[in-house]
């Protein structure tokens, strides 16, 4: 019998793709890994997937390894997908299907499943990711090829003993893991409804945030944060550690709109709590250690990253490339960022490194100047001397100046 590894999240669509692939001749294993996303039961969903027909269910703890492989270098490259969205979900499909692809070599499955839409993004991340780490591999993909609506899917559910959601099912898509929360669909595809108080989970609205803030230290090693107030922790206790203190002052909520890889622009809400606090932190402690041209050159770099992230490119040559770039330039970023967290904003007040650039003696305006102000008349002549001498030669600057003349 041809066997096949099916991409498991314990959701409705993801566990009647069991029996719809029994149905065309497959030993199915479910595999399910945690990437942190916040309440999963994972031995219930280990559990579901046998009762629904997998002949093998696999359950893989990854939040070390996704915070340490996928994670981190966001962080490092302060990667936000037009700018907003730290990619929550961009950053685990590549790390699923490595899982997914290893397990079908163990156990000689000729195919992959996963259970995403023809519509969105991740189809397109996981099927990269396969092609990638082994081509010869088939490819499934029930939900995109079903085309069921909501109500046949139960009723497929039903005839063929998939526990369907009892009580009202939720009006959303989401997607989460230790890095945020993605929430997409129902009463959110109008764009000019606001996100309803149902919507975010993570996240307090800021109305009913503390009315005294926290501050904390955050400890940086090679761009990477690794302590919390001079306590050390591993990077994904670190995130979920912050998740919950910067969600309390409701801090990370993103409402995006958002262009798709696949040409649609969709409408989505984020939460991205220890995202936002990290990555501001991160910036600022950047701003004290990169020489100019490299804080200035980094940006470039790190906007290609986020959009290669977005679009399925995690595995190519440009991004490794690109990030051993960034690499090379993390190796001063040490130090420590105190953050202040109230009422939506996660801010940093105040920060010092080892690495730091800042001289006070330099920057002062006190008597313990040691900046050459003499040099400086000398310095703006020659800075300037390539547009004076164009200025000189064409004149545009003056007849604007003078119309009439
Ligand atoms: N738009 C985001 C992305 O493509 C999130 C998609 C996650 N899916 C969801 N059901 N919300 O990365």
């Amino acid at each position: 019998m041809k066997k096949i590894v099916l991409a498991y999240s314990g959701g409705l669509d993801t566990s009647v793709a069991i029996p719809w692939l029994i149905d065309k001749g497959y030993a199915v294993i479910a595999v399910a890994l945690d990437v942190g996303q916040p309440d999963a039961d994972m031995p219930a969903i280990q559990a579901k997937a046998k009762q629904v027909g997998a002949i093998e269910s696999i359950v893989i703890d990854a939040k070390a390894e996704f915070a340490d492989r996928f994670v981190a270098p966001v962080i490092k490259s302060n990667a936000l997908y037009e700018g907003e969205y730290p990619l929550v979900s961009a950053l685990s499909r590549p790390l699923i299907i490595e899982k997914l692809v290893a397990i079908a070599h163990e156990q000689d499955a000729q195919a992959i499943a996963h259970g995403s839409t023809g519509k969105g993004n991740d189809q397109v991340r996981f099927e990269a990711a396969i092609h990638a780490l082994d081509p010869n591999l088939l490819i499934e993909a029930p939900i995109r090829d079903f085309h069921w609506s909501r109500e046949e899917e139960i009723d497929y559910a039903k005839d063929h003993n998939v526990p369907v959601p009892i009580g009202k099912a939720s009006p959303y898509s989401i997607d989460a893991n230790l890095w945020g929360r993605a929430n997409e669909a129902g009463v959110l595809e109008d764009p000019w409804t606001q996100a309803p108080a149902d919507a975010w989970t993570m996240t307090a609205p800021v109305e009913e945030t503390p009315d005294t803030p926290d501050f904390l230290e955050l400890t940086f090693e090679h761009g990477i944060p690794t302590a919390i107030d001079g306590k050390p922790l591993p990077l994904f206790e670190l995130i979920e550690h912050l998740n919950t203190l910067a969600g309390k002052h409701g801090i990370g909520r993103i409402d995006k709109i958002e262009n798709r890889l696949i040409g649609i622009k969709s409408r989505e809400v984020y939460e991205a709590p220890a995202a936002a606090v990290i990555m501001a932190a991160h910036k600022d402690l950047e701003n004290l250690t990169l020489e100019r041209d490299v804080a200035h050159y980094k940006p470039l770099i790190e906007q290609q990253l986020s959009t290669m992230i977005y679009e399925a490119k995690w595995i190519s040559p440009l991004f490794d490339a690109l990030m051993a770039f960034i690499d090379a330039t993390q190796s001063v970023v040490n130090g420590v960022v105190k953050m202040k967290l109230f009422k939506g904003q996660a801010t940093a007040v105040a920060r010092q490194s080892e690495n730091s650039l800042y001289n006070k003696d330099l920057a002062t305006y006190t008597s313990a100047d040691s900046f050459d102000q003499e040099a400086a008349a000398g310095f703006i002549k020659l800075w300037t001397l390539p547009a004076t001498v164009f200025e000189q030669v064409n004149h545009i600057h003056a007849e604007e100046m003078n119309p009439h003349d």
